[in-house]
């Protein structure tokens, strides 16, 4: 019999990548197409659902040309980035850009929102406080700001689920990413009748929600002639970006954890129940919420600008590739002699949720070069990673085995200076990095060539492992520290510079 094939489909911020596996866990083909970031003003943060029906299409143009047959793909999975906010009209047209997840100009909303619900109420409904990032504050963002467009709102969807309908024509969603949206009862994996309509939202507006690997649909004739894919493909629900990564690395399990720099950088941990409810302010951007698997779910940090800091200073300061860009930053001392960067480019989410926060590099001499600041780039970012972690680990979750997906798996120097910032090995893939991985697998459950996880082809092993250095573990420490510091200090003078 042939290989059956498998397509995963991710909708990242930079781009779409879409993977194709087999079902003995092997990539055999990729296509990749990137698309326009829109900043109207600082702060905001949109793309076009356009631009990424395009990329999907263009991506399985490059699977075809690289000798894949559509007949072999007997599943299809989709994740995207989580929280973004897609609105069709009654003509299922797209109503302008989609507002994203890294957006900030809803703080006002958020407050509202929890003024309108209760904070208690909604925190114990939803898991979580109402965050800018989050979907509700962009819909109530909407209905105060664009009424026009507010009015022609007939649905209300997040990035992967708009490539669902493209596919199928199913208007679907999971329980992953629905938890992210402000309006899902995390404990009972549906939406929140009492919050919809204490927000006035129509329920009809909203897309049925599945666990992420039932087959919603099939390929539609109309997506079949456009992306060359068969019609009747069956299509999954899929997950947010963040699940989608994590199940691919095989973190299903309350025990292990994975860290994924993708533009962003989310520190991930699977539990097996939700936690009590704390009033810990400490906690409130720990976001808790469904896992891509029935009965599971996951604790959660996300800072803003992971990818997005370095993607930022090389385009701004260089012409070199990643890995160029990289290559010479372990002759540079741990600690960068003093240089430190704080990635809030965008303001930040987790531990901060402050809008106002910004970049900064902070302790510069003449000694630096662009090494130095490079990777203090890097050191910043993974900074940020273990403010997340160390939230995480207020849970009460121990994490033995941390993996790292996504751009800082890639490279050697930046999981070296993971490891050390973290205190704790790291592990990595070669071929499970990334999300579209994680949604091919989903799609490989949905269409029953695995009945669970434990089904999965050669999934156990550890991947690669990079050891922490104890000398630099006790460098970062200090460096960690004053790192905090620097935020604290700066915290006012953010909002009085950005206001
Ligand atoms: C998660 C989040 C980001 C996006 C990135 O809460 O906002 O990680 O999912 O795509």
């Amino acid at each position: 019999m042939a290989n059956r094939l498998l397509v995963g489909i991710d909708i990242g911020t930079q781009g779409t990548k879409a993977l194709v596996i087999d079902e003995h866990g092997n990539a055999v083909a990729a296509g990749h197409c990137s698309y326009d970031f829109f900043v109207p003003q600082v702060g905001w943060a949109e793309q076009d659902p356009e631009q990424w029906w395009n990329a999907v299409i263009n991506s399985l143009k490059q699977i075809w040309n690289q000798g894949i047959n559509p007949e072999q793909i007997k599943g299809i999975g989709v994740s995207g980035q989580m929280h973004s906010l897609v609105l069709l009209d009654e003509d299922k047209q797209e109503l302008g850009n989609s507002i994203l997840w890294n957006d900030v100009r809803t703080q006002e909303e958020c407050i509202e929102i929890e003024q309108i619900i209760g904070k208690e109420k909604s925190k114990s409904i939803t898991r979580n406080a109402i965050l800018p990032g989050f979907t509700a504050p962009k819909i109530q963002w909407i209905k105060k700001n664009e009424p026009k467009r507010y009015n022609k709102i007939c649905h209300v969807m997040l990035p992967k689920d708009y490539i669902v309908y493209k596919l199928s024509g199913i208007f679907s969603t999971d329980v992953s990413d629905a938890s992210g949206t402000s309006l899902f009862d995390v404990e009972k994996r549906k939406w929140s009748k009492e919050i919809i309509e204490a927000l006035d939202i129509p329920i009809e507006w909203l897309p049925e929600v599945h666990e992420s690997n039932t087959v919603v649909g099939g390929v539609v004739k109309q997506a079949a002639n456009i992306t060359g894919l068969i019609e009747g493909t069956p299509v999954t629900a899929g997950a947010g970006d963040n699940a989608a990564a994590a199940l691919g690395n095989g973190i299903y399990e309350e025990g292990s954890g994975v860290i994924s720099v993708g533009t962003s950088g989310t520190v991930f941990a699977p539990l097996k129940k939700l936690p009590p409810l704390k009033e810990d302010q400490a906690l409130h951007t720990l976001h808790l919420f469904c896992h891509c698997l029935p009965n599971t779910w996951h604790a959660m940090g996300v800072t803003l600008s992971a990818g997005m800091s370095l993607n930022w200073f090389k385009s701004t300061f260089s012409e070199d590739t990643y890995d160029e860009l990289l290559e010479d930053i372990h002759k540079i001392e741990a600690g960068s002699e003093g240089l430190i960067f704080l990635p809030y480019l965008n303001g930040e989410r987790t531990p901060h949720n402050d809008p106002h926060a910004r970049g900064v590099f902070f302790g510069m001499n003449y000694n630096h070069t662009r090494d130095h600041f490079t990777r203090a780039v890097i050191e910043g970012v993974s900074y940020s990673l273990k403010d997340c972690y160390e939230l995480i680990k207020q849970c009460n979750v121990t994490i033995d085995t941390l993996y790292v997906t996504g751009g800082a798996s890639k490279n050697l120097n930046w999981r070296q200076i993971l490891a050390d910032i973290l205190g704790q090995k790291v592990h990595a893939f070669k071929e499970r990095e990334g999300p579209a991985f994680g949604a091919a697998l989903l799609a490989g459950l949905g269409v029953g060539i695995w009945d669970s996880p434990e089904d999965f082809p050669n999934f156990f092993d550890k991947g690669e492992e990079t050891k922490e250095n104890i000398n630099n573990v006790k460098l970062y420490t200090e460096g960690y520290q004053i790192y905090k510091e620097l935020y604290t200090k700066l915290k006012d003078t953010f909002i009085k510079s950005t206001s």
